[in-house]
């Protein structure tokens, strides 16, 4: 029987979607080099990229290690792996391994990975210990896992006038919970990763702000032009309050005083015991 294409993500695998991924990560990308330069991930290292999406984080991943490195981009949705694939014909990047998976369901060869690199996706699984066990079992000892994940989703704020927004992140909250996902998974991570036979090494929180010139007022700008019809449609927010909000956002973005204080993202380094 043919699988459903990943349902489960609640952010969908839409054109959309694979678009604004992309804005994301040119938006986010000297965070992830910076964590992968801590993580020490190079040399001849053998990674994983854990839910790669459509793989913008696997080529850079790869660019950034090397290129006797080797990555192996794992996620479920057939069409974000699609994307990749063609990418690594196209252009060339043959130390790019894709492999279609849930998390959940992660069985791998290889067992003995010298390092692996997730951002944004245990936000999204119902549990998360069981994801933690799946890839720490893929890990050889001493093997470095670097996480990127949401762990104050409710400090997503506008100023200095909030308007409806705190509605809309409550309609967020609430859509992504009902898929069994948690925005705020990153405050039970480090014991979780405690757990899976990981120690962890580095904390850090990343809290960014964006006012309506700089490049990062894209990330909320794509961010709420997708998922917020989306959220009517699926009945966690009323079209009038999403109506009100796509007013207010788009008189904060022609305001020089307004800001977007974005939800802040946890930065973890964690060593295979
Ligand atoms: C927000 S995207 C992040 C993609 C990429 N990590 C990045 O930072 O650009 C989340 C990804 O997680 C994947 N995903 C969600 N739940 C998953 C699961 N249970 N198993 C594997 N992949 C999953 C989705 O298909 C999607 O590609």
């Amino acid at each position: 029987m043919a699988r459903k294409e990943n349902s489960e993500y609640v952010l969908s695998t839409s054109d959309e979607e694979l678009r604004r991924l992309g804005i994301q990560h040119g938006l986010w990308l000297a965070h992830a080099r910076k964590l992968w330069w801590k993580a020490g991930f190079g040399g001849s290292d053998r990674l994983l990229d854990i839910g790669c999406g459509p793989g913008y984080t696997s080529i850079d991943l790869s660019r950034f290690a090397g290129p006797k490195a080797s990555v192996t981009a794992i996620d479920t949705s057939e069409k974000f792996l699609g994307h990749l694939n063609q990418r690594i014909q196209n252009e060339g990047f043959h130390q790019i391994q894709t492999h279609r998976s849930t998390l959940e369901d992660l069985a791998l060869k290889k067992k003995d990975y010298d390092g692996a690199y997730c951002r944004w996706v245990l936000c999204f699984v119902k549990d998360p210990k069981h994801c933690l066990e799946k890839i720490s079992s893929h890990l050889r000892p001493g093997a470095i896992f670097a996480l990127q994940e949401y762990v104050d989703y409710g400090s997503m704020a506008l100023y200095p006038e909030p308007g409806v927004l705190p509605t809309v992140v409550e309609a967020i909250f609430k859509s992504w919970r009902a898929r069994g996902g948690d925005p705020d998974v990153g405050q039970g991570l480090p014991k979780l990763l405690e757990q899976t036979g990981f120690r962890v090494r580095h904390l850090r929180a990343v809290s960014r702000i964006a006012r309506p010139t700089s490049k990062l007022w894209k990330w909320p700008d794509t961010f709420y032009a997708s998922f917020v019809p989306e959220l009517v449609k699926t009945g966690f927010l009323d079209q009038k309050s999403a109506d009100t909000f796509f007013v207010q956002w788009k008189k904060a973005s022609r305001e020089s005083s307004s800001f977007f204080y974005a939800p802040s993202v946890m930065n973890i380094i964690a060593e295979k015991v």
